[in-house]
C-alpha cells in the first residue's frame, strides 16, 4: 500500500514538474519593418506558435533591428541569444560561399525562375550548406527583384560611375558595381536611410518592399527599375537549438514555419506591386523603365561577374540556376 502510495505520489510530481516546465523561448530577430514580406512572415510564424503549442513554445519577434543588425545576428545565433533569423541571402559570405549565387546580376529572369531553382535539387541542398559551422536554413523566403535608387537618374551604366552606392555584404555586389565604375560600400541596412539622407553615400539598391517601408523613396529622387537581382531570405536557426529540441515540438514548429513561409511569399508577391505603386503614386521619386537597348547595356557591363565567381559557387550550380530560367 505504501509503495503504491509512494509510486502514485512520484507520479504525481513528474506530472506537476511536466506541466510547469519553462516553455520553449524562440527570440526572432529581423532588420525590416512589420509591415513587409519578412516582417508578415515572422508575424504569422509567432501566431500560428501561440495557437498550436501554447504553455510550450513562446515566439517573440524583434523587427527593426531593434535586437540584433546585419552584423551582430549570426554571432548572436551561436551564443544561444537567438534562436531564428532570416537575413538576405546576400549575408552569409562569411560562411559559406554558395549562397553568393543569388547575386550574380541578371541571372534569374523573374521570382517563378527563383523560386523553382530554390525548390529544386541544387537550392534545396543549399539550405544544409552551413552546418559544419552551426547553422541550418530552414527554408527560403522571397522579397523580390531589386532596383537601382540614386540621387540621379540612371539610364546608362555610365550614369552610375564615381558613384557611391551602399550594398549588402557580398563580394559579388562590390564587383557588380565595379564592373560599372561604381564605389559599393557595405553597409547595415539600418544605417542605409540616414546615409541617403545625409548624401554620404550616392544611391542604393533594393526591393520595393524595402525602399517603401524604409522610405528611401523619399530621400532618392530617381529609382531604376532594373531588376537586376533578386533579394530573398534564409530562414535559419542555430544546429544545437534545432536538433536539441523534443521532435514533436520541432516537427510542429517546421509545419508551422511552412505554413508562416507561403504566407510571407504571398506577401511579397503583393507589395512588390502595391509598394511601388505607392512610390509612383508619392510623386517623392521618379521611377525609371529601361528600354530594351538601355537594360542591354546593364547586363553586358555586370555578367562579367559571374565569370569572377564562377569556381567559388560551382559552374554546375549557375547552370542549373540558368536553366530554370526555363
Ligand atoms: C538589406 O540589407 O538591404 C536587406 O537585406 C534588408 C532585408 O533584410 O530585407
Amino acid at each position: 500500500m505504501l509503495l503504491v502510495g509512494l509510486v502514485v505520489a512520484a507520479a504525481l510530481v513528474a506530472t506537476a514538474s511536466v506541466s510547469m516546465a519553462e516553455p520553449i523561448m524562440i527570440k526572432f530577430s529581423h532588420v525590416v519593418a512589420e509591415n513587409t514580406p519578412k516582417g508578415q512572415m515572422a508575424n504569422k510564424f509567432k501566431q500560428l506558435v501561440d495557437e498550436r503549442l501554447a504553455g510550450k513554445v513562446v515566439v517573440e519577434v524583434f523587427p527593426n533591428s531593434q535586437l540584433f543588425g546585419d552584423n551582430k545576428v549570426l554571432e548572436a545565433m551561436a551564443l544561444g541569444d537567438v534562436q531564428l533569423a532570416a537575413p538576405s541571402l546576400s549575408k552569409f559570405e562569411k560562411y559559406t560561399p554558395e549562397l553568393q549565387i543569388f547575386d550574380l546580376p541578371f541571372l534569374f529572369n523573374n521570382m517563378a525562375a527563383v523560386e523553382k531553382f530554390q525548390q529544386g535539387p541544387v537550392g534545396q541542398e543549399m539550405l544544409t550548406s552551413m552546418k559544419s559551422k552551426g547553422y541550418i536554413g530552414l527554408g527560403y523566403l522571397h522579397n523580390g527583384m531589386k532596383e537601382i535608387s540614386a540621387n540621379s537618374p540612371l539610364r546608362v551604366p555610365a550614369d552610375a560611375a564615381g558613384k557611391k552606392f551602399r550594398i549588402m555584404t557580398s563580394d559579388v555586389l562590390a564587383a557588380q558595381y565595379e564592373a560599372v565604375g561604381a564605389m559599393p560600400l557595405k553597409k547595415p541596412f539600418s544605417e542605409v536611410f540616414t546615409l541617403l539622407q545625409t548624401k554620404a553615400i550616392d544611391g542604393q539598391e533594393n526591393t520595393w518592399s524595402n525602399i517603401y517601408s524604409k522610405k528611401f523613396y523619399e530621400v532618392q529622387p530617381y529609382i531604376t527599375e532594373t531588376d537586376h537581382g533578386v533579394l530573398d531570405y534564409l530562414v535559419v536557426t542555430s544546429a544545437d537549438f534545432w536538433l536539441g529540441l523534443p521532435a514533436d515540438i520541432r516537427t510542429e514548429l517546421k509545419k508551422a514555419l511552412d505554413e508562416a513561409i507561403a504566407f510571407g511569399n504571398d506577401v511579397s508577391a503583393k507589395k512588390a506591386i502595391s509598394d511601388r505603386q505607392a512610390i509612383i503614386d508619392s510623386k517623392r521619386s521618379e521611377v525609371i523603365t529601361l528600354t530594351p537597348a538601355e537594360r542591354k547595356l546593364w547586363v553586358e557591363a555586370m555578367k562579367p561577374v559571374w565569370k569572377q565567381f564562377e569556381n567559388k559557387i560551382g559552374k554546375e550550380r549557375i547552370a542549373a540556376a540558368v536553366a530554370s530560367n526555363n
